[in-house]
């Protein structure tokens, strides 16, 4: 088979995460006969200096053409003063509005080689962590209703406002109840219920919705502010996570340094259709661009995701899978998974490793 992948490289350490995962790529394309064409467009910082705009009319049409996207990250110290709309950021958020990518989902898987980078003590991990979360992506105080200004009073103010509709609270709550139909049949749904109006209705909504179409499927509420002290307390308690655009993005990260490092996290987004947007759950690392030592396993792993949930290659995506555990158990390490002991390597060579044990 046959297939386009627009390719958006973007800032930072961007360049050299995707490079190494287009190795995988085309690895698993020689092994099982496809073919992969990589169309590159600009995104984010780099695509503000050259066009002068973080989200190019080019790239939307580019990404809308083709079957999937792959993303590195977006965004540096160069670009940080620019004003809301005009910085890097905005192109991550616009292509995912664009694309109509409302599911996020994020594996923080802990692996077994892995256990001593948690910063979780040993027992805490020693059963294995797996909590996949699945984040709102095109909703909530993200895309609300923004203002600035002066007030009554003479006061200078800004404002966002987090405001969910139930159709679009219904729908990931979907995705939730169908990715726990595979596993344990257990949602847990993260909100500020106590405080918040659009919470109580997130609330009332998930549970509405799963018994009325995944009566089987339980439904537990967690508190964002409890949920964030349990990961840390005791993360082998979870499995599927569903909650809103904001409280995933921070949980997320969270969950990622509880499983090691954040440079091993992959997401994929994607909507009604199989076009999905598949990137590293980390940022554009600008202090360490360029010096060849970031971890390329989010982004390979980004790339496996693409082959499984958008094109429905599950034998390719173990392939890569078994692929990173074989390179770790290799006791190959780059600098942010490094312990006394390892082999350390730059980004380059991880991803050739990776490659190689395909
Ligand atoms: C993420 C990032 C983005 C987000 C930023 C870069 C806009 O932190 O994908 O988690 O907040 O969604
Ligand atoms: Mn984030």
């Amino acid at each position: 088979m046959k297939y386009e992948i627009a390719v958006l490289d973007g800032d930072g350490i961007g360049p050299e995460i995707c490079a190494g995962a287009l190795r995988v790529l085309e690895k698993i394309g020689q092994k099982y006969q496809h073919i992969f064409n990589f169309t590159h467009f600009d995104i984010g910082g780099c695509a503000i200096d050259k066009w002068g705009e973080p989200l190019p009319r080019k790239t939307v049409d580019g990404c809308l053409k083709s079957d999937s996207v792959l993303l590195g990250a977006v965004g540096g110290y160069k670009w940080d003063s620019l004003s809301g709309d005009k910085r890097p950021e905005k192109g991550l958020l616009g292509i995912r509005k664009a694309m109509g990518l409302y599911s996020n989902v994020r594996p923080a898987k802990l692996w077994k080689s892995l256990a001593e980078a948690s910063p979780l003590k040993r027992e805490l991990v020693k059963d294995g962590v797996e909590i996949i979360i699945v984040r709102e992506l095109t909703g909530g105080i993200y895309f609300g209703k923004r203002e600035s200004g002066v007030d009554e009073t003479g006061a200078e103010f800004a404002s966002d406002t987090e405001k969910y509709t139930v159709p679009e609270i219904e729908r990931i709550m979907k995705i939730a109840c169908e990715l726990a139909l595979k596993r344990g049949k257990k949602v847990v749904s993260v909100d500020k219920a106590n405080v918040l109006e659009s919470s109580r209705l997130w609330r009332r909504t998930v549970h509405a919705y799963a018994q009325k179409y995944y009566p089987e499927i339980t439904v537990e509420d967690v508190l964002v502010d409890n949920m964030a002290m349990q990961i840390v307390k005791n993360p082998a308690q979870f499995d599927v996570v569903v909650t809103s655009n904001i409280f995933g993005d921070i949980l997320s990260d969270e969950a990622a340094q509880v499983t090691g490092s954040i440079g091993m996290l992959a997401s994929s987004s994607l909507g009604d259709g199989t076009r999905g947007l598949y990137e590293p759950i980390h940022g554009s690392a600008p202090d360490i661009a360029g010096k060849d030592i970031a971890n390329p396993i989010a982004t390979i792993l980004a790339a496996a995701m693409m082959l499984r949930d958008s094109f429905g290659l599950t034998e390719e995506y173990a392939a890569i899978e078994n692929a990173v555990q074989k390179t770790l158990d290799g006791g190959w390490r780059t600098a942010d998974i490094f312990k006394e002991g390892d082999k350390k390597v730059g980004c380059a060579k991880m991803a050739e490793l990776i490659a190689e044990n395909i």
